[in-house]
């Protein structure tokens, strides 16, 4: 089992690139299916889900390979409908991309239910809603789903009860070929739905968004294309996180300035010292950090999937603050982890009051992945060593962050015992 060390209170100095986003780059490998031609995917992060996808879209029959440092070729040609790895299905949310990408080539999918990070429930019944308004009929029988076209699919409009960048994403690649055109409101707006939608036209799709409102004018076909992924906005905040706990002075690189706008104002009046040129931004802190109160929402505003590491990080402020989560309200496993190390919290319903605490190293585990990205923040702040287990959870999300830290003069190692 592998386990990350971290002997804490060492500065970090330098500079990192940002990879590409995970949950955009999984939709889009996903998307693929849909594509006649050769994909170049390139800013792919080299982390377990996009790898697990790969193995999954070979299972379908397609041809699915990294050919170049975080560049995926993929050929889908050749892909059936009969899923090889129901196990990998089962590990990992996004897998139920699936649903649409199948539903949509050949009308007909029956896959095993997503798995992904266990933070409660974690339902899909607005995709399936989604598939039903389209004329599909899904049935749900002892962990698996089956999603079937009663006849040729059509055009519909759709709102989500829900905001949900699983639906929303579902949505779009399940209506590419429907004749006619298809509205979808109450969609996410997140990042990786944009980028999905830009893949797709480049592809040969018709898609507009505006505002949440997406509309779809379907086509006969779409072609293969080279396409480049987002860089990864909750990577980026998450070295943030860590520059601010450690404190120093860190240069991202490779970032996208407008996706980082809501958090780059909280982190400024907390006292995070902010400067963003062009592609890149620098972040310092010098003195004592001040605490703040979010609440995680939609695109663009707090990120749920910065929510660990946003309450590590208050553990290292002056007055500390509160995290409330109104998007996955039981995400807070990692609580009794960073309690371990010694922080101070108080947890209410979905409320994580995060008081100013001593933080001294210990043996933590990582719950899930944010959890895990949770737990190296605080424990490069904490006095003295921290070994964090469950190291499985964390590089399903992020590419190389034993060594980018080390670059930058984080006493960390990745230990295999
Ligand atoms: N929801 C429903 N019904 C549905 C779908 C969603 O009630 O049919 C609810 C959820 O329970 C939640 C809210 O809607 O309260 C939003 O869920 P969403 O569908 O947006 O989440 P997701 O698609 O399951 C993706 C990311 C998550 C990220 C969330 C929110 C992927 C593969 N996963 O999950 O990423 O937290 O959106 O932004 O893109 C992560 O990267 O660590 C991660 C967990």
């Amino acid at each position: 089992m592998e386990k990350i060390i971290v002997e804490g209170k060492n500065k970090l100095f330098g500079e990192i690139s940002i990879g590409g986003m995970k949950n955009s780059a999984l939709p889009v490998l996903y998307a693929c299916l849909l594509t006649e031609g050769e994909c170049i995917i390139k800013n792919v992060p080299e982390v377990s889900d996009i790898i697990n996808t790969l193995e999954i879209l070979r299972g379908l029959g397609a041809e699915a390979v990294f050919c170049d440092k975080n560049t995926v070729r993929i050929n889908a040609k050749y892909a059936t409908n009969i899923i090889k790895h129901p196990d990998l299905v089962s590990k990992m949310r996004a897998s139920y991309y699936l649903m649409g990408a199948l539903l949509a080539r050949f009308g007909y999918v029956n896959i095993n239910l997503p798995g992904g990070c266990n933070f409660g429930e974690r339902p899909i019944e607005q995709h399936l809603k989604g598939f039903e308004t389209m004329g599909a009929k899904c049935t749900q029988n002892e962990g698996k789903i089956e999603i079937k076209a009663r006849k040729k699919l059509k055009s519909h409009k759709l709102t989500l009860d829900k905001i949900s960048v699983g639906a929303t994403i579902n949505m779009v690649i399940a209506s590419v070929f429907l004749d006619g055109i298809t509205l979808i409101e109450n969609c996410a707006i997140e990042p990786h739905v944009d980028d999905l939608i830009r893949f797709l036209n480049k592809c040969g799709a018709k898609i507009a968004r505006s505002g949440r409102t997406i509309c779809i004018r379907g086509v006969k076909k779409l072609n293969g294309t080279e396409y480049r992924i987002f860089p990864d906005m909750i990577e980026a905040l998450t070295y943030v996180c860590f520059t601010a706990i450690a404190g120093g002075s860190v240069t991202l690189h490779s970032i996208e300035p407008s996706h980082l706008k809501y958090c780059i104002s909280i982190f400024d009046n907390m006292g995070i010292k902010l400067s963003v040129y062009d592609k890149s931004l620098c972040v310092s802190r010098i003195g004592n950090m001040k605490g703040a109160d979010v609440v995680t929402a939609p695109y663009p505003l707090f990120p749920t999937d910065m929510h660990p590491q946003f309450s590590a990080l208050l553990c290292y402020s002056e007055n500390g603050g509160s995290v409330k989560d109104d998007i996955f309200p039981t995400r807070f496993a990692y609580v009794n982890e960073l309690k371990k190390l010694g922080a101070n919290i108080d947890l209410i319903g979905n409320v994580a009051f995060v008081n100013n605490s001593e933080m001294k190293g210990t043996a933590l585990d990582a719950t899930d992945l944010r959890a895990g990205a949770s737990l190296v923040a605080a424990s490069l702040g904490a006095e003295g060593r921290s070994e964090i287990n469950n190291v499985n959870f964390i590089v399903r999300g992020y590419e190389n962050l034993v060594e980018k830290l080390s670059s930058l003069g984080g006493k960390i190692k990745l230990l295999n015992n």
